[in-house]
């Protein structure tokens, strides 16, 4: 499963990548916002950080200003994935991406229906939003399952993109239904490398090594 991280926040994704794990990054008009920078220079700064998949989200609503606007968001790299939300001029301008070979992360999705017409129209990456369901009282986990069944039933191509990931079992969980692609906040990510009998074992074995007396090197 590869993970990107949810972020415009471009020290913390230069910190992140530096470990090698980090496989793409996703934002969205909302973290534009929260940087407060202009959305060109962060996209494009965000795409030299990291060479994986970088998504980048469009603000219009009709399809022809989709279109236009994702062109305009695609020029920026390589590695731009165009985003646009899950809806009927969306998914027009899904195809007419997918028509011109430009990736594209069809977002807020929340039940599988959507997901199957995301998957007809091409997309690059599917989006359902796992903990905003889970707000409202529903499984998030549900949906990934639902959409692995059914691309699975019919061989799309499309990829499950796990968002709104609130913390470690979602990550947990994601993996485990099958999702191929799970975006996290950068506390998230922290955390994945944590657990507490890790930082127990590790200071017995260094409180045990120093009365050793010895060294490695
Ligand atoms: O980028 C979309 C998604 O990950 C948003 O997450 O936490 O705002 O629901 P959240």
């Amino acid at each position: 499963m590869q993970i990107f991280l949810d972020s415009t926040d471009t020290k913390i994704i230069a910190d992140l990548a530096s470990t090698g794990l980090v496989d793409g990054v996703t934002t969205n008009p909302t973290l534009i916002a929260k940087s407060g920078r202009p959305m060109l220079e962060v996209i494009a700064e965000i795409c030299d950080l990291v060479p994986g998949p970088i998504s980048a989200e469009v603000a219009a609503t009709t399809h022809e200003a989709m279109i236009a606007e994702g062109k305009k968001l695609a020029g920026i790299a390589p590695n731009v994935v165009v985003k646009v939300p899950l809806t009927r001029d969306g998914l027009i301008a899904t195809a007419a991406f997918a028509s011109e070979g430009i990736l594209t992360n069809v977002t807020l999705c929340f039940s599988a229906t959507q997901a199957l017409l995301a998957a007809k129209a091409g997309a690059t990456y599917v989006s359902p939003f796992i903990g905003r369901l889970d707000d409202y009282g529903f499984d998030g986990m549900d949906l990934i399952r639902d959409i692995r069944t059914i691309y699975d039933n019919y061989g799309y191509e499309t990829e499950i993109l796990a968002a709104s990931v609130r913390h470690v079992a979602h990550v947990k969980d994601a993996a485990i239904v099958g999702a191929d692609v799970v975006t996290i906040p950068p506390a998230t990510f922290a955390d994945l490398f944590k657990h507490p009998l890790t930082d127990k074992g590790l200071e017995q074995f260094l409180k045990d090594w120093a009365g050793t007396g010895q060294s490695i090197l």
